[in-house]
């Protein structure tokens, strides 16, 4: 049983009296904050991105799964408010830190979000606080970084304050599994951190997952992205294979997925996007570096998907080279530069990669996305073409990237004289029609 300051606290959380601190306002962070605020918690959520701050207070989402509405409702009612100042941290009950992770250009992990945020609250942890990390990071993270930071002014964790990790595993655009729904697992320094932390997510989340450490809540969520990045390596491997071999890989896989065991379909695309697959496992395999092992298949299969752009621009050229025409000079209008279907997120999208490959041979590149007004790329600034049947039959290729689903793909049809399909958006394929 906690006492003193840590046993005001678990009162707290059961009363919804908890003030709850949200470091990092994203795809992570706002939904999470959201939550917490529709629970009855007096929210606070901090920032250093001002426009994000100002969003938050205006009541203006910037987050496609969050509506300005609860924002509306939220603020009304005095649960939730934002700032880019790091003095409300000494008052929370609990924070949760949200920050990104990504990769330097080293593809080594990128751990100065988390280190600032550290910092940030070392300077004010009080007896009776909770902290808890919820950015993807590589195992031992809580323990062997943000642990010691904390510590570094005479606290201890498990009778001062708790830290425990617990891993986002949201998948933006998805209305069947959100933030409530998706279980959370959880992991504490020490047993109390792990009670402690699974009362507050219980108040919100419909499933908690406790676990034994903190490394292993780390470790959960690398396996589960390392899973799906293997796989897709794998698959995109196979599209290969299957090209090669002349056989149809979509056909491939819809008859293999009918195996009621043993088998999960996973589709061949352009490349890994977004801000977790392509990054997570490469953290994984850095630490792992680190302690002496060379994680073959996790780099092999990064190595596959990260050469996926340049198959897809080999497979319009030759498609071209086909009806008689050169790369060179020719216009294509990419479909999609966001990373996945129906959501505005462009970062680390592989179509960046294409559209570059694509002009360093000559092309004119334009790009239609309906989530994503304007873009840089190839360092020049874009704006997506309004789709029209002129502008299909001006360009000599359409590439489908990312298959949002409120594109007219009829009038690609009709129009295009020419589709590579990353997809497999046009099944019944016309010969204008190229499949990955
Ligand atoms: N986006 C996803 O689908 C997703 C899913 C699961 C897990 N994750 C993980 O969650 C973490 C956050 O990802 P995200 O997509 O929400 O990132 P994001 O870029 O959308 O949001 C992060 C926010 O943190 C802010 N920030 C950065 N440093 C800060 C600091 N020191 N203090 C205060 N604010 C700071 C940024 O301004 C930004 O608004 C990452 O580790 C990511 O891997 C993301």
């Amino acid at each position: 049983m906690p006492s003193g300051p840590l046993a005001k606290l678990k009162k707290r959380i059961t009363a919804r009296t908890a003030r709850i601190g949200v470091i990092g306002l994203g795809y992570v962070g706002l939904p999470l904050a959201v939550e917490f605020a529709k629970e009855g918690f007096s929210v606070t959520g901090i920032d250093l991105d001002r426009r994000r701050v100002a969003g938050v207070n205006r009541a203006r989402s910037y987050i496609l799964d969050v509506e300005s509405s609860d924002l509306r409702a939220l603020r009304r009612r005095r649960r939730l408010r934002a700032t880019s100042s790091f003095g409300v941290l000494g008052s929370q009950d609990a924070i949760i830190i949200c920050v990104p992770t990504p990769l330097r250009k080293t593809r080594e992990p990128d751990m100065s979000f988390i280190l600032s945020a550290t910092e940030e609250i070392a300077k004010r942890v009080r007896r009776g606080q909770l902290i808890i990390l919820e950015s993807t990071t590589y195992p031992g993270t809580t323990d062997e970084v943000v642990r010691p930071a904390l510590e570094a002014r005479g606290l201890k964790v498990g009778k001062d304050f708790c830290l425990a990790f617990s891993p986002e595993r949201i998948d933006p655009g998805n209305a069947t599994y959100t933030t409530r729904t998706i279980p959370k697992v959880i992991g504490g320094i020490t047993p109390l951190c792990t009670r402690l932390a699974t009362a507050l997510y219980g108040s919100i989340i419909h499933k908690t997952v406790p676990v034994s450490s903190t490394k292993t809540a780390e470790m959960v969520k690398l396996l589960e992205n390392t899973f799906r990045a293997v796989n897709i390596g794998l698959v995109n491997e196979i599209a290969l294979i299957c090209h090669r071999l002349g056989i149809n890989v979509w056909e491939v896989i819809e008859a293999a997925r009918t195996k009621p065991f043993g088998f999960m379909p996973f589709y061949p695309g352009p490349g890994l996007g977004g801000h977790c697959l392509p990054s997570d496992s490469m953290y994984l395999a850095w630490k792992v570096r680190v302690h002496g092992y060379e994680a073959r298949l996790i780099e092999l299969a990064s190595q596959i998907n990260s050469a996926m752009p340049e198959y897809v621009v080999e497979r319009i050229t030759s498609a071209l080279n086909e009806r008689r025409a050169a790369l060179k000079g020719a216009t294509i209008l990419l479909i999609g530069l966001a990373y996945k279907k129906d959501v505005s997120d462009t970062r680390d999208s592989p179509a960046f990669d294409v559209a570059r490959l694509l002009e360093e041979r000559g092309a004119r590149v334009a790009y239609h996305d309906p989530y994503v007004p304007s873009a840089i790329l190839d360092e020049k600034r874009r704006t997506s073409t309004p789709l029209s049947a002129a502008v299909l039959r001006r360009c000599q290729c359409v590439v489908i990237l990312t298959n949002h689903s409120t594109v007219n793909y009829d009038l690609v049809l009709r129009h295009a004289p020419l589709i590579v399909d990353t997809r497999n958006q046009f099944r019944a394929r016309p010969n204008r029609v190229v499949s990955l």
